[in-house]
């Protein structure tokens, strides 16, 4: 594929990725498929340990689908023990797991490729400002990506492929309101050597 020369000015990008959030609140909306095409289209361009590509993506469609795996995921976290906190918000009605959204989107490879964690951080970050630049909201899977890690009920229902392992995850879905301000965020820490 030719590069792309035109790239955004500095300010546009910088404003950009610095302006991004976690959306946790979803309209009762799908995203339309050829949109997460596109937006896996794009994270299969990130960059992979020696250009390896061993990423195989599982994308879930479907707000009863995507609930069904928190029911499944709570399953595994009552037993490792949450806060009381925790189950009474989940017994009040909300799932705090993966939060109504639509669509959930995770990324495996195989179990004995040592670069998985990274290669996948770095592509599913692709698809979060990908879909970000489309008006998506995104909100990392943190939840569920330590669930379907080890719980085989996880990844029966996930169909996570035989010598695969789920390394990380996002949902998205059409924010339910706009937001005007980010998270604060500490003062860098760095040593200039
Ligand atoms: C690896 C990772 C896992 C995360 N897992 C969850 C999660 O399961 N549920 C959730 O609501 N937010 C999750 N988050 C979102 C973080 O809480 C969020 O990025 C952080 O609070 C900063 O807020 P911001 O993304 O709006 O800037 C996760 C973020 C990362 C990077």
């Amino acid at each position: 594929m030719p590069a792309f020369r035109e790239w955004p000015a500095p300010a546009v990008l910088d404003g950009f990725l610095m302006s991004r959030r976690s959306v946790r609140e979803f309209k009762d909306k799908p995203i339309a498929h050829g949109t997460l095409e596109a937006l896996l289209d794009v994270a299969r361009r990130a960059p992979t340990a020696s250009n390896s590509q061993k990423l195989h993506w599982i994308v879930v469609e479907g707000g009863n689908k995507v609930h069904a795996l928190s029911v499944e995921a709570m399953n595994w976290l009552l037993n490792a023990g949450i806060s009381k906190a925790m189950v009474e918000h989940w017994e009040s009605g909300y799932d705090f797991i993966l939060r109504g959204a639509p669509v959930v989107i995770m990324a495996c490879t195989p179990e004995d490729y040592a670069w998985g964690k990274q290669d996948c951080a770095i592509a599913l970050t692709f698809l979060e400002l990908a879909a970000e630049a489309r008006g998506l909201g995104v909100c990392w899977a943190g939840y569920l990506t330590r669930v379907a890690e080890s719980h085989e009920p996880i990844r029966k229902a996930l169909s996570v492929l035989e010598g695969y392992v789920v390394r990380g995850g996002v949902m998205l879905g059409v924010p339910k309101f706009s937001y005007r301000l980010v998270p604060p965020r500490k003062q860098l820490s760095v040593q200039w050597n």
